[in-house]
């Protein structure tokens, strides 16, 4: 919810003062407004305040242009403020103070200018600061860490419950999702919370190992089974005795490798390669796949009866860009993350970079984003990570390959933005977009967004 009581702004000037017809109008509507003559001076006010966000002015007017505008601007806290610089008509034609504008600042005014603009510039730069402070916070509370997975969606908090549901029970579970949205996460946070935890967690992708390994890779061989093996060797299915063996890409499993598997979860019995012996494993089975496994068995390469068996609990892992908040939480994870592993030691998002992290498709989800942020955090010259260091900053689409999928990841960029403008009230958002409600939900629906807040979310279902 915004904030609807005494609006706070803090002005940092030393220009300006009470006197100011806009800031005097302000007052009589009911801000409560602090001058400051310094950047640093900010930091205490903040302490003093227990509002959960606050509006503020940057005065960069500087007619002698003494000022080092970098130090003074990057010398602003951040958390808990919308700022806004108030400039000179022609400051903008500097590109060293339009980007520094662009990294800190919500909004920019060019004095003179209508007292109801810089009024209503200020109350946005607040709403967006609320809407940060609850969506950006610091810490992450330990009950949305589940098994490392950090957010708190209601995408998320689902699959959380249903996990915690799977954990406990011997049944095969298969997980689904997009590539990079944390399948094997959730295989390992299952592994964890299951009864198994004390045994190991064996992990193996069947789209990594040659197809004409894989027999001997899961069930081992014994001595002299092929030329050059000269000792028994256990496969993976052993080494996960007692707890769980998590096969990913298992849509890229050889046929022959399908059928032993089957034969496993048929009866819990294995074979090494050259050997006679039936072998008992005791063994829970967690599979994944970014594929279509359905399609796979529609055609004729993934084996219809051993589909069922693997199955037998089903969990999707949402897309990033279904997770609403969460995606700036991962962001800030990220960043905690990498931070120190470049030259310069950051201080946070840029306005344009948040902007652009909740306006991105994420083609590539969880994974792409901590790359991103990796590389900006290595990259970036300025304190604060912008949309150009993450790489999206001309509404890039990433590594979009058809025109449906770029017509998509538009579409997906464009709901968003409108969504968040409009503080996700769809109706308001259907007519800024020109589309009826219905057509605003079959589209979010199809591209797996939410409404956050609402009146559509009942209906997304
Ligand atoms: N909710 C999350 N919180 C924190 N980190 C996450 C989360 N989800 C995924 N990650 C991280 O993102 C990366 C990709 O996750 P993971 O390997 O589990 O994805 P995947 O779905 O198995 O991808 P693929 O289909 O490509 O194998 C990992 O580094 C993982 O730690
Ligand atoms: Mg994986």
């Amino acid at each position: 919810m915004i904030a609807t009581r005494a609006r706070e702004l803090i002005v940092v000037t030393t220009r300006f003062n009470a006197d100011f017809p806009a800031f005097a109008a302000m007052a009589a509507h009911g801000w409560r407004i602090h001058f400051v003559s310094t950047p640093t001076a900010v930091e205490s006010l903040l302490a003093k305040s227990n509002r959960k966000a606050l509006a503020g002015v940057i005065d960069l007017r500087d007619p002698q242009g003494q000022t080092d505008y970098a130090a003074y601007i990057q010398n602003l806290p951040r958390e808990r403020m919308g700022w806004v610089a108030a400039i000179d008509p022609g400051q903008l034609e500097s590109k060293h103070i339009r980007h520094l504008i662009r990294d800190v600042c919500f909004d920019f005014i060019t004095v003179p200018c209508p007292d109801s603009t810089i009024e209503s510039v200020l109350g946005h730069a607040l709403g967006v600061a609320t809407l940060h402070s609850e969506s950006t916070r610091p810490t992450v509370p330990e009950e949305q860490a589940f098994g490392g997975m950090i957010g708190s969606s209601p995408e998320m908090r689902a699959l959380y419950k249903l996990i915690r549901r799977a954990a406990p029970s011997l049944a095969p579970v298969y997980i689904a999702g997009e590539t990079g949205t944390g399948k094997e996460l959730a295989a390992a946070a299952i592994h964890h919370l299951s009864h198994r935890s004390a045994f190991p967690f064996v992990a193996i992708n069947c789209g990594a190992i040659p197809q004409h390994l894989m027999q001997s890779e899961l069930f081992g061989y014994e001595r002299g089974a092929f030329t050059g093996a000269q000792q028994r060797k256990l496969g993976r299915f052993e080494l996960a005795n007692k707890g769980t063996l998590f096969l990913d890409e298992i849509g890229d499993l050889p046929l022959d490798s399908q059928a032993s598997l089957l034969r496993f979860l048929q009866e819990g019995f294995i074979e090494r390669l050259g050997g006679t012996d039936a072998i008992r494993v005791d063994v829970r089975v967690v599979s994944a796949t970014h594929h279509d496994l359905e399609a796979a068995v529609a055609a004729g390469r993934f084996r219809a009866d051993l589909y069922h068996r693997l199955c037998v609990i089903r969990l999707k892992q949402p897309p990033l860009r279904s997770r609403g908040d969460d995606i700036l939480q991962l962001a800030e994870h990220a960043l905690k993350l990498y931070n120190g592993t470049g030259q310069t030691q950051m201080k946070g998002f840029s306005n344009c970079a948040l902007k652009a992290i909740q306006a991105y498709a994420w083609p590539g989800n969880v994974r792409e984003l901590l790359n991103r942020v990796h590389q900006a955090v290595v990259m970036a010259e300025g304190r604060y990570i912008t949309s150009k260091d993450l790489g999206i900053d001309d509404g890039a689409a990433g590594p979009v390959q058809t025109l449906a999928a770029a017509r998509d990841a538009a579409e997906v960029q464009v709901i968003n933005s409108a969504l968040r403008r409009n503080l996700y009230r769809v109706g308001h958002c259907a007519k800024e977009l020109g589309i009826s409600r219905i057509t605003l939900y079959r589209l979010m629906k199809q591209h797996g967004l939410r409404a956050d807040t609402v009146d559509g979310a009942a209906e997304l279902g």
